[in-house]
């Protein structure tokens, strides 16, 4: 069995192909960067998403059985910040994406997971919660409203006889993710009050919000199932259930420090609209495969502040 990952090299694309080689799956991966595709033994394509006729090329080359459409721009926070460029890379790329496998020789053989989020439940009433795939849609971000856009082209697709699972992943953490997360932020500054780089005072923004966290390690698993069994056009949560708030995120971390660490809140941290309570019901997903979550949240954290600890080291050594 042959895997394609979009956008690979991030975060989750590197967890997942770890996962899928374990799995005997021989995995493919895109990147748009050159550098990124010079190891000839990983198996790298350059591929820009805006191209059709080259997607097209690299599918009928490729023949993936499996297709996890991971390439996206993936923080909320950026999304405000440049909200057409969002647009782009999650909507009209995913558009030509689609249009590209619907015209490829492999268009009926193959399985295609597309990949959401959360945030496209946005704002929801207090008996919504724990929250379920039924529940309305009410993004309040660009991130959310890109991501509500790609279930209603995988729902497009569907209903055009293409095998595409739609997937809505609550936040997941864990070693590789990059700045501009709540754990990272926390975990690099910890890293390097640590290094002595900086004073023993971390920034932090809203405390107060509750997520559902998963570690990116459960959230690949589930990924790997769900691709073969979901029902395409539907949608899935992968979420712990359990809410978490940030400063307990923080506490434990600043617990596993030695140091004496002080808080301080940057007012520019702080988001226009925060949502204040995010969790999801997991009761779909669990009856359809067999899966549940597997690593503890204070697992996760320390792996997290680990790996933070060793990239600080690294980048000081060079
Ligand atoms: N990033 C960040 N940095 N967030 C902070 C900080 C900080 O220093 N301090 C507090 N927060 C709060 C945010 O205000 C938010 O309430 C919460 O921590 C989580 O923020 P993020 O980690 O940036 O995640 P997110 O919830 O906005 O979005 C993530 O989860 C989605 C799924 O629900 C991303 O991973 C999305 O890609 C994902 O789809």
């Amino acid at each position: 069995m042959r895997a394609l990952i979009t956008g690979v090299n991030g975060f989750v694309g590197l967890h997942l192909e770890e996962l899928l080689k374990v799995q005997n799956i021989e995995v493919w991966g895109t990147s748009r960067i050159q550098s990124d595709i010079q190891d000839s033994s990983l198996n790298r394509v350059q591929l820009e998403f805006n191209n059709e006729e080259e997607i097209i090329k690299v599918l009928n080359d490729v023949k993936p059985d499996l297709i996890f459409h991971l390439a996206a721009q993936s923080s909320v926070k950026k999304s405000w910040d440049s909200i057409t460029f969002t647009m782009e890379s999650n909507v009209i790329n995913a558009a030509v994406f689609y249009e590209a496998i619907r015209r490829s020789k492999i268009a009926e053989m193959t399985k295609v997971l597309s990949i959401g989020s959360s945030e496209e439940y946005g704002i929801v009433s207090a008996d919504n919660i724990p929250i379920k795939e039924n529940s309305f849609l009410n993004p309040i971000n660009p991130y959310g409203i890109s991501k509500v856009s790609q279930f209603m082209l995988a729902k497009l697709y569907a209903s055009l006889g293409m095998n595409v699972v739609h997937v809505r992943p609550f936040n997941h953490i864990g070693p590789g993710q990059g700045l501009g997360f709540v754990t990272t932020d926390f975990s690099n500054q910890i890293a390097k009050v640590e290094a002595g780089m900086i004073e023993p005072i971390m920034s932090v923004g809203n405390l107060s919000a509750k997520r559902d966290f998963l570690d990116v390690r459960d959230i690949v698993r589930a990924y790997s199932q769900i691709i073969h069994s979901g029902i395409p056009g539907e949608a899935y949560n992968i979420c712990s259930a359990s809410p978490l708030s940030i400063s307990d995120v923080l506490d434990n971390l600043i617990k596993l420090s030695t140091y004496d660490i002080q808080v301080n809140t940057d007012e520019s941290l702080l988001r226009n609209v925060d949502i204040p309570l995010y969790v999801g019901s997991n009761e779909k997903i669990k009856s359809l495969i067999d899966w549940k979550q597997e690593i503890p949240i204070e697992k996760t954290l320390e792996d997290t502040l680990n790996f933070w600890r060793e990239k600080i080291q690294k980048e000081r050594r060079v």
